[in-house]
């Protein structure tokens, strides 16, 4: 999809185009993996939870992984029976439980008190496991890095090991351990650390679970590049039966999106050539939060026109960055930021109220075909004061339980 005719078609900009052949080309690859090794796949549905999107990938994964009882309604809904969902969180509160006890089949607690706290309610059908932090940091950005020092995420590994030694009683009912220690790497060496340090801290722990997640955080896009996976799950298998998940959610979506802008204005400021934009930052808010910088399929290093590409809001800083074209914009241009499939439209928002994309698919048979648009309403209905809220059946359940219902007073 990388040519920049193509998104001139009658797209109403701004649009988030996900391409579903080449999610289906990654799928497929952990297909491979998972009759190569054994290991269950899930969709991480954090990174992009668009419904059409969670249906087209269901078929192709043996369940999703949520962070939230919101998240783990939705799987729930789309995966029915065929897949199972997966949660952990480390805000897990004890009005949430009984719900997510109903919508999951693996509850990761996020620590030891979290645990200890939960377990008498933690009995149903729901396979309990616990997040171990193994602090084994891969991750240069803090803010990315699930070991970061004073981590809110899992339990460290010491206090683990010390817990199995001296309270083992206290991990009666825990059948799995849950890792995620990585973001954007782009080899499974650290994962291959990562799974050995494992073993040589938790060996007794291991020794008894049935399930171990190994989280995401890899990126891949050849079947070459998952061959330390395959190392993992063996050397895993190897030590005991278990059940090994991997859960990516960016190597599936990221490089399947593309956000499409039209330039709205052009002007000189301080000598720079400003393009206004009909997107904004807060369509792509990693770039505001991270300064991530996004790559556009227009950008010519060696191109002659240079512009500042800037947001539609009031924020002075809602810019993207500099870029440079081979051809003079004009109003009405388009702009392809590309590569952005993963943690954007989940995080995006409608400060100023300027609208969120429409959102379209791009299909395996070079079709692209809207699938939401967002109007007035949906602004409207978050600013919406007056109302009283109840669950579906009526009764008087803390609100956020289960999917709302608001009725207007
Ligand atoms: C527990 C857990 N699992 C899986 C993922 C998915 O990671 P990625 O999208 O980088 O593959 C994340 C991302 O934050 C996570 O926190």
């Amino acid at each position: 999809m990388e040519n920049v005719h193509l998104f001139n078609a009658d797209l109403q900009t701004p649009a988030f185009v996900y391409d579903e052949q080449y999610m289906l080309n990654v799928l497929t690859l952990l297909s491979r993996v998972r009759n190569d090794c054994g290991c269950r796949i899930l969709f991480s549905v954090k990174a992009f939870s668009f419904i059409d999107v969670l249906r087209l990938i269901s078929p192709c994964v043996d369940g999703f992984a949520a962070s939230s009882l919101f998240e783990a309604t939705l799987c729930k809904e789309i995966l029915g029976t065929s897949g199972t969902v997966h949660v952990t969180t480390p805000g897990l509160q004890e009005r949430d439980l009984r719900a997510l006890i109903d919508e999951c089949d693996y509850i990761s607690f996020n620590s030891i008190p979290q645990w200890l706290r939960h377990r008498q309610h933690a009995t149903g059908r729901a396979f309990c496991g616990l997040r171990v932090n193994p602090k084994l940091s891969f991750v240069a950005d803090e803010r990315y890095d699930p070991c970061r020092p004073h981590s809110k995420l899992g339990a460290p590994i010491d206090e683990l090991a010390e817990l199995a030694d001296c309270r083992r009683g206290a991990l009666t009912g825990i059948t799995g351990l849950h890792i995620h220690n990585n973001c954007e790497a782009q080899s499974f060496e650290p994962l291959v650390q990562t799974v050995r340090h494992l073993y040589d801290r938790l060996g007794r722990i291991l020794a008894d679970i049935h399930w171990l997640n190994l989280g995401g955080g890899y990126l891949f896009d050849r079947y070459g590049d998952l061959e330390g996976l395959v190392q993992v799950v063996d050397f895993v298998k190897c030590k005991s039966p278990v059940e090994v998940f991997f859960e990516p959610g960016k190597a599936i979506v990221k490089n399947a999106g593309y956000l499409v802008a039209s330039v709205v204005d052009l002007f000189e400021n301080d000598g720079k050539s400003i393009a206004i934009l009909d997107t904004t930052v807060n369509h792509l808010p990693e770039v505001f939060e991270y300064q991530y910088r996004p790559q556009i399929l227009q950008n010519l290093p060696q191109g002659k026109f240079s512009y500042l590409l800037a947001g539609a809001t009031c924020l002075s800083g809602d810019i993207f960055g500099d870029y440079q074209c081979d051809h003079e914009l004009t109003v009405g241009s388009r702009i392809i930021f590309k590569e952005v499939g993963a943690y954007s439209l989940v995080k995006a928002h409608m400060f100023n109220g300027v609208n969120l994309p429409a959102v379209y698919a791009y299909s395996p048979d070079a079709k692209f075909s809207l699938r939401r648009q967002f109007t007035y309403h949906d602004y409207r209905s978050r600013w919406m004061g007056g109302t009283r809220f109840t669950d579906g059946d009526g009764s008087d359940r803390p609100c956020n339980s289960r999917p709302l219902i608001i009725e207007q007073d």
